[in-house]
């Protein structure tokens, strides 16, 4: 693994040689090498992994690469940027659809473009969100190790039927609409929001309604929107107080869509019934890492972890062998194209930032 604090000027040459454009990966983990590498058969690019985030401290390894490839966690800012386009850096490539860690307006104006992989698995988030569900209803997290104790005891297993029960979808694009269609074999009520309301949603028999009405009606709430300005902390303290006590909220967007300091506060009290997350505000310092024999810092994260009703993932309602392998080849594919017309297939622009 190359150390990302020091230039890598010598692989630089190497790549000249070449003539393979080089990418340097950040936040590599053994399975990005492994479907990254296996989208390129014909090893047409010069992978350079690391296993570091990319941040103002580490960005001094992408010296000579033609393209950083980074994640959910990486930090593309304003100072990132304008080093990565010092150094000759032409194109961000983002291995996931959202781009809140990226400075859009200094890409533009660094001339950086920023590409990233719109829909590679809307099924595996979708049915992650269905497996948070069902295991918090049913208690399944407490029920596996009771189990393996020989506790057979049922107290405090109690669900609910999820038939008639009504869900409110916040956010029916790609992952919400397949949500809303897996739920639809469960004979539930679908409320949804959108400011973009989709017809073919509708066609499922998804009514649209306010945020604050789909908060008062519905028995599981579950976030499928985009982290933008607008959507910063939407499900604050007073949102929390609007859902039906004892509710269940379920997060796989964004950490940061959710107030997480707000849910301790609605968690002890008794008025959020269950909560499921797979991301979190400040999940960057936690997750994709082995941090067991370590002292957790985060004490907003400990509190949480210490609640029966709360089940935690950590940001893995992407990772499902279908969705790597296309995340892989649609982010290749967005290089290739900007090498034969300067734009990548999916290029990521400042309009899109709401
Ligand atoms: P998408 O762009 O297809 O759909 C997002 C929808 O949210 C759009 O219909 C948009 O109009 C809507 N929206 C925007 N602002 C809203 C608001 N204030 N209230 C309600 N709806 C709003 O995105 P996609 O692919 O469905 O992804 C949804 C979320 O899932 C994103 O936050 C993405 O970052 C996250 N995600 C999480 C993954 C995980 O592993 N947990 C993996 C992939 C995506």
């Amino acid at each position: 693994m190359p150390d990302p604090t020091q230039p890598a000027s010598a692989m630089a040459a190497t790549s000249s040689q070449t003539q393979r454009p080089r990418v340097a990966v950040f936040s590599t983990r053994s399975y990005d090498r492994t479907s990254l590498t296996d989208a390129d058969p014909g090893q047409q690019i010069d992978w350079v992994f690391f296993d570091q985030r990319l941040d103002a401290t580490t960005v001094g390894a992408a010296e000579g690469a033609l393209a950083v490839c980074v994640f959910v966690n990486d930090q593309v800012d304003a100072v990132v940027v304008r080093q990565l386009a010092a150094m000759g850096v032409r194109l961000v490539l983002l291995r996931c659809a959202g781009f809140n860690n990226v400075d859009l307006v200094a890409a533009a104006e660094a001339g950086v473009a920023v590409a990233r992989v719109p829909e590679y698995s809307p099924h595996a988030v979708a049915e992650h969100t269905l497996a948070l569900l069902l295991a918090l209803n049913r208690k399944i997290h407490r029920a596996y190790n009771r189990v393996r104790e020989g506790n057979f005891a049922l107290d405090g297993l109690l669900g609910f039927d999820l038939h008639g029960k009504t869900i409110g979808v916040v956010g029916t694009g790609r992952i919400g609409a397949t949500f809303c269609r897996i739920l639809t074999g469960f004979g539930v009520h679908l409320l949804a929001t959108d400011p973009a309301p989709s017809e073919a949603v509708r066609a499922m028999g998804v009514q649209y309604v306010e945020l604050n009405e789909l908060l008062e009606r519905s028995d599981v709430v579950s976030l499928h929107c985009p982290l933008t300005p607008a959507t910063r902390h939407l499900i604050d303290e007073a949102a929390l107080a609007r859902m039906k006590p004892g509710a269940m909220l379920l997060n796989t967007s964004r950490g940061a869509v959710v107030d997480a300091k707000a849910l301790i506060r609605v968690l002890k009290s008794g008025q959020l019934g269950a909560l499921g997350l797979d991301v979190y505000e400040e999940e960057a310092h936690l997750f994709f890492r082995d941090l067991s024999g370590q002292v957790l810092q985060d004490d907003v994260f400990a509190r949480l972890l210490t609640f029966p009703n709360v089940l935690i993932t950590g940001h893995q309602g992407f990772f499902t062998r279908e969705a790597l392998a296309a995340i892989a080849a649609t982010t290749v594919d967005n290089l290739h194209q900007f090498l034969a017309t300067g734009q990548p297939r999916h290029p990521v622009s400042v309009e899109r930032i709401a």
